[in-house]
């Protein structure tokens, strides 16, 4: 079975490669990288989630799957992962944004929520402040 574990320095690489071909943005993933988990596969990361820290709640982002990996779980085993990673950091709330799996997050606990409602600390993000447009929906989940 495919390992979810913490994402290395080493591995930065391949997750940029997996964001860029999902169309996903890499501004201020380096911040999210020490709190970042990816699913290794026997060759190659496969998948990767992160997290964003911001006081106590964090910013879910960089969630990603490779085409040829989707629909066997990795998406839901990153994100439990990368929850529990926020959790034992002492986070209490978790925030994404998502152009294109609005649909898929509420499967996993996560409720649509109002760009009001976001943290202020939060909506100085690079995600909120230009790389994810103003059309992307935001969700939260409390841990
Ligand atoms: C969204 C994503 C991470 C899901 O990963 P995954 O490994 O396929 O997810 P899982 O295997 O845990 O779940 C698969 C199920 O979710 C559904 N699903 C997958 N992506 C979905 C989406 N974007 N919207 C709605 N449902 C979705 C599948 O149809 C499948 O349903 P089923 O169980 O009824 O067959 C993956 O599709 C992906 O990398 N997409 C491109 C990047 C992206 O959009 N990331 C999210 C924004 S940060």
């Amino acid at each position: 079975m495919t390992a979810i574990e913490p994402a290395l320095d080493s591995d930065r690489t391949a997750i940029e490669a997996l964001l860029t071909a999902a169309g996903l943005p890499l501004d201020g993933l380096t911040a999210a990288l020490p709190a970042a988990v990816v699913a290794r596969g026997k060759y190659a990361v496969v998948g990767c989630a992160a997290v964003e820290i911001h006081g106590s709640v964090g910013l879910l982002r960089s969630v990603c799957v490779a085409p040829d990996q989707r629909g066997t779980g990795l998406g839901r085993r990153l994100v439990t992962a990368a929850e529990e990673t926020a959790a034992s950091l002492g986070l209490t709330e978790l925030y994404l944004l998502t152009e294109t799996a609005e649909g898929w997050f509420p499967r996993l606990g996560y409720r649509v929520a109002t760009r009001a409602s976001v943290p202020a600390a939060l909506t100085a993000s690079p995600e909120f402040t230009g790389a994810c447009p103003e059309s992307a929906a935001v969700l939260r989940k409390r841990l």
